[in-house]
């Protein structure tokens, strides 16, 4: 089982090693190792069996430190940092060699983000390397947004946990990069598109399916619990697998049924707020795919603000 503590000195002599540490980030928590040592990257890969093909992102805990890892970093992303970092965006810029092929999956750029958390910004300050770190979570599963969920499922798989409590933003860093002289979104998460375009103008959102994993996190089926997940109106699905008999759970936005058992249901936030939303989306995802239910009722959110990247997670969760 995993040592869980706030212990930096202990999480700092395990990454020396080799071994793997779960990190408390604002957005999610990550499973991370030195990301300069390619045996360590590797490690990451086995533990959260996760395929090759899918690009890790860089942690470190400044903007003058980026410059080690890439050749280049275009004026327009630099304001995007200068604005963000610390926080949840990751940047995709030209990588140099010093960063593993591994890590990359070949590509020739780098995913990279300064996370918004003291415990983890304090143990990069006295890191040598960077950190790699995927989601703390067995490849496709829903992410894990406090150190008991990344215990559950990788507590039997790596020494030390940092304690961070739960996360703030709870849904995962937005992803950025730029083709030709155009800003592209590939990943929707917890900085919301407007905020970027308020700094630089309209920007692209590309349109990912599974068979062009630019960012594989955009594989279509992805953040999935083991039960069915069914997206739509909570009313009708409601009276309908009541006639069929299904035991089902419900996730609404702020909706509470009375003639639901209070146990079978969760809303994401009475006063339908979509950071509390976000913030509570995965641990209520885990609970109800952990409960007795055969089946979880889920709803969409609002297109508007982070309601648009927690509507492309439900989406994603409900893909079989
Ligand atoms: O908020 C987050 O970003 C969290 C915390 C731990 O930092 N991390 C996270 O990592 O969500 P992960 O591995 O679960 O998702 C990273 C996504 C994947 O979809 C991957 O394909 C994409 O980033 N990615 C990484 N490097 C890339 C690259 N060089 N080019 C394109 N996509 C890349
Ligand atoms: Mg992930």
């Amino acid at each position: 089982m995993a040592q869980i503590g706030k212990d930096i000195a202990l999480a700092k002599a395990f990454l020396e090693k080799g071994e793997l540490v779960g990190i408390p980030t604002e957005t999610v928590y990550g499973l991370a190792g030195n990301a300069l040592d390619p045996e360590s990257v590797a490690l990451i890969f086995e533990t959260k069996n996760r395929p090759g093909f899918d690009p890790l992102i860089l942690h470190t805990s400044s903007m003058e430190r980026v410059g080690d890892f890439v050749t280049t970093f275009p004026e327009k992303l630099k304001v995007l940092a200068e604005a963000f970092w610390p926080g949840p965006l990751t940047l995709l810029l030209p990588r140099k060699q010093i960063v593993p092929d591994l890590v990359t999956s070949g590509l020739n750029r780098v995913a990279v983000r300064v996370p918004k958390h003291p415990l983890t910004l304090a143990l990069l300050d006295i890191l040598d390397f960077p950190l790699a770190a995927p989601s703390a979570n067995p490849f496709g599963y829903i992410s894990p947004t406090t150190p008991s969920h990344v215990e559950a499922q990788l507590g039997q798989k790596i020494p030390y946990i940092l304690d961070g409590g739960s996360c703030d933003v709870g849904l995962e860093s937005t992803i950025v990069g730029m083709e030709e002289k155009e800003i592209v979104v590939y990943r929707l998460g917890g900085l919301e598109i407007s905020e970027i375009e308020k700094l630089v103008g309209p920007i692209k959102i590309k349109d990912h399916s599974s068979s062009n994993p630019q960012a594989p996190g955009l594989l279509e089926s992805h953040y999935a619990p083991r039960k069915p997940f069914i997206l739509g109106n909570l009313k009708e699905l409601i009276v309908k697998n009541r006639e069929e008999k299904v035991d089902f759970a419900v996730l609404s936005f702020s909706d509470f049924f009375p003639e639901i058992q209070p146990e079978s249901q969760i809303a994401l936030s009475a006063d339908k707020n979509l950071h509390e939303a976000a913030k509570n989306l995965f641990a209520a995802m885990r609970t109800l795919d952990e409960g007795n239910a055969a089946v979880i009722l889920a709803e969409l959110m609002p297109e508007t603000g982070l309601g648009r990247a927690i509507n492309d997670r439900l989406k994603r969760a409900a893909v079989k």
